[in-house]
C-alpha cells in the first residue's frame, strides 16, 4: 500500500482531523515491526498467533492508541510488557505506529 493510498483510507475513516493523523503511517510502519509478533495483524506475520490475550490494535482509531501508548509510559495504565515497549516510544514515534495501526484492517480477536 502506498503512503497516498494510506492517507486515503485513513481520510475515509475520518481520522484526517484526530491530532494523531499527524504521524506517518510510513514511519510507523517500520517501527511496528517491534510490536507485530504480539500485535498481529492480516497482512503481517504474527510471530504468536495463538496468543489471543493481545489485544488486536489494527483498524483500532489513532487517538486511541496514542493514548494507551502514553498511559503505559506514564504508568497510569499498568502492564509490564507495554511499559518497557512505549517507554522506548517518543511523542511522534507514537503518533506513527498509530497512523500504521489506525490504517491497517480492522481485527476481531482469535479465538483458540
Ligand atoms: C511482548 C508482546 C507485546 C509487544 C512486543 C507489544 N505489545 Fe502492545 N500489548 C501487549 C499486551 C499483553 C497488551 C495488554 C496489556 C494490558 O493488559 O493493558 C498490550 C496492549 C497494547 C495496547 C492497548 C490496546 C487496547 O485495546 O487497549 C496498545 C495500543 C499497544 N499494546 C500497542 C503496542 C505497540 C504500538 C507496540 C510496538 C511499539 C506494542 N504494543 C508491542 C503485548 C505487546
Amino acid at each position: 500500500m502506498t503512503k497516498l493510498q494510506i492517507s486515503l483510507l485513513a481520510a475515509a475513516l475520518g481520522l484526517a482531523t484526530s491530532a494523531a493523523a499527524q504521524g506517518d503511517p510510513v514511519a510507523g510502519k517500520a517501527r511496528s515491526i517491534a510490536c507485530s509478533g504480539c500485535h498481529g495483524i492480516p497482512g503481517t506475520r504474527a510471530a504468536f498467533p495463538d496468543v489471543y490475550s493481545v489485544p488486536k490494535i489494527g483498524g483500532q482509531q489513532a487517538q486511541y492508541i496514542v493514548s494507551a501508548l502514553k498511559s503505559y509510559k506514564a504508568g497510569d495504565r499498568f502492564s509490564a510488557t507495554m511499559k518497557g515497549q512505549a517507554s522506548a516510544l517518543s511523542d511522534k514515534d507514537m503518533a506513527d505506529v498509530a497512523a500504521y495501526y489506525a490504517g491497517a484492517p480492522a481485527q476481531v480477536a482469535a479465538k483458540k
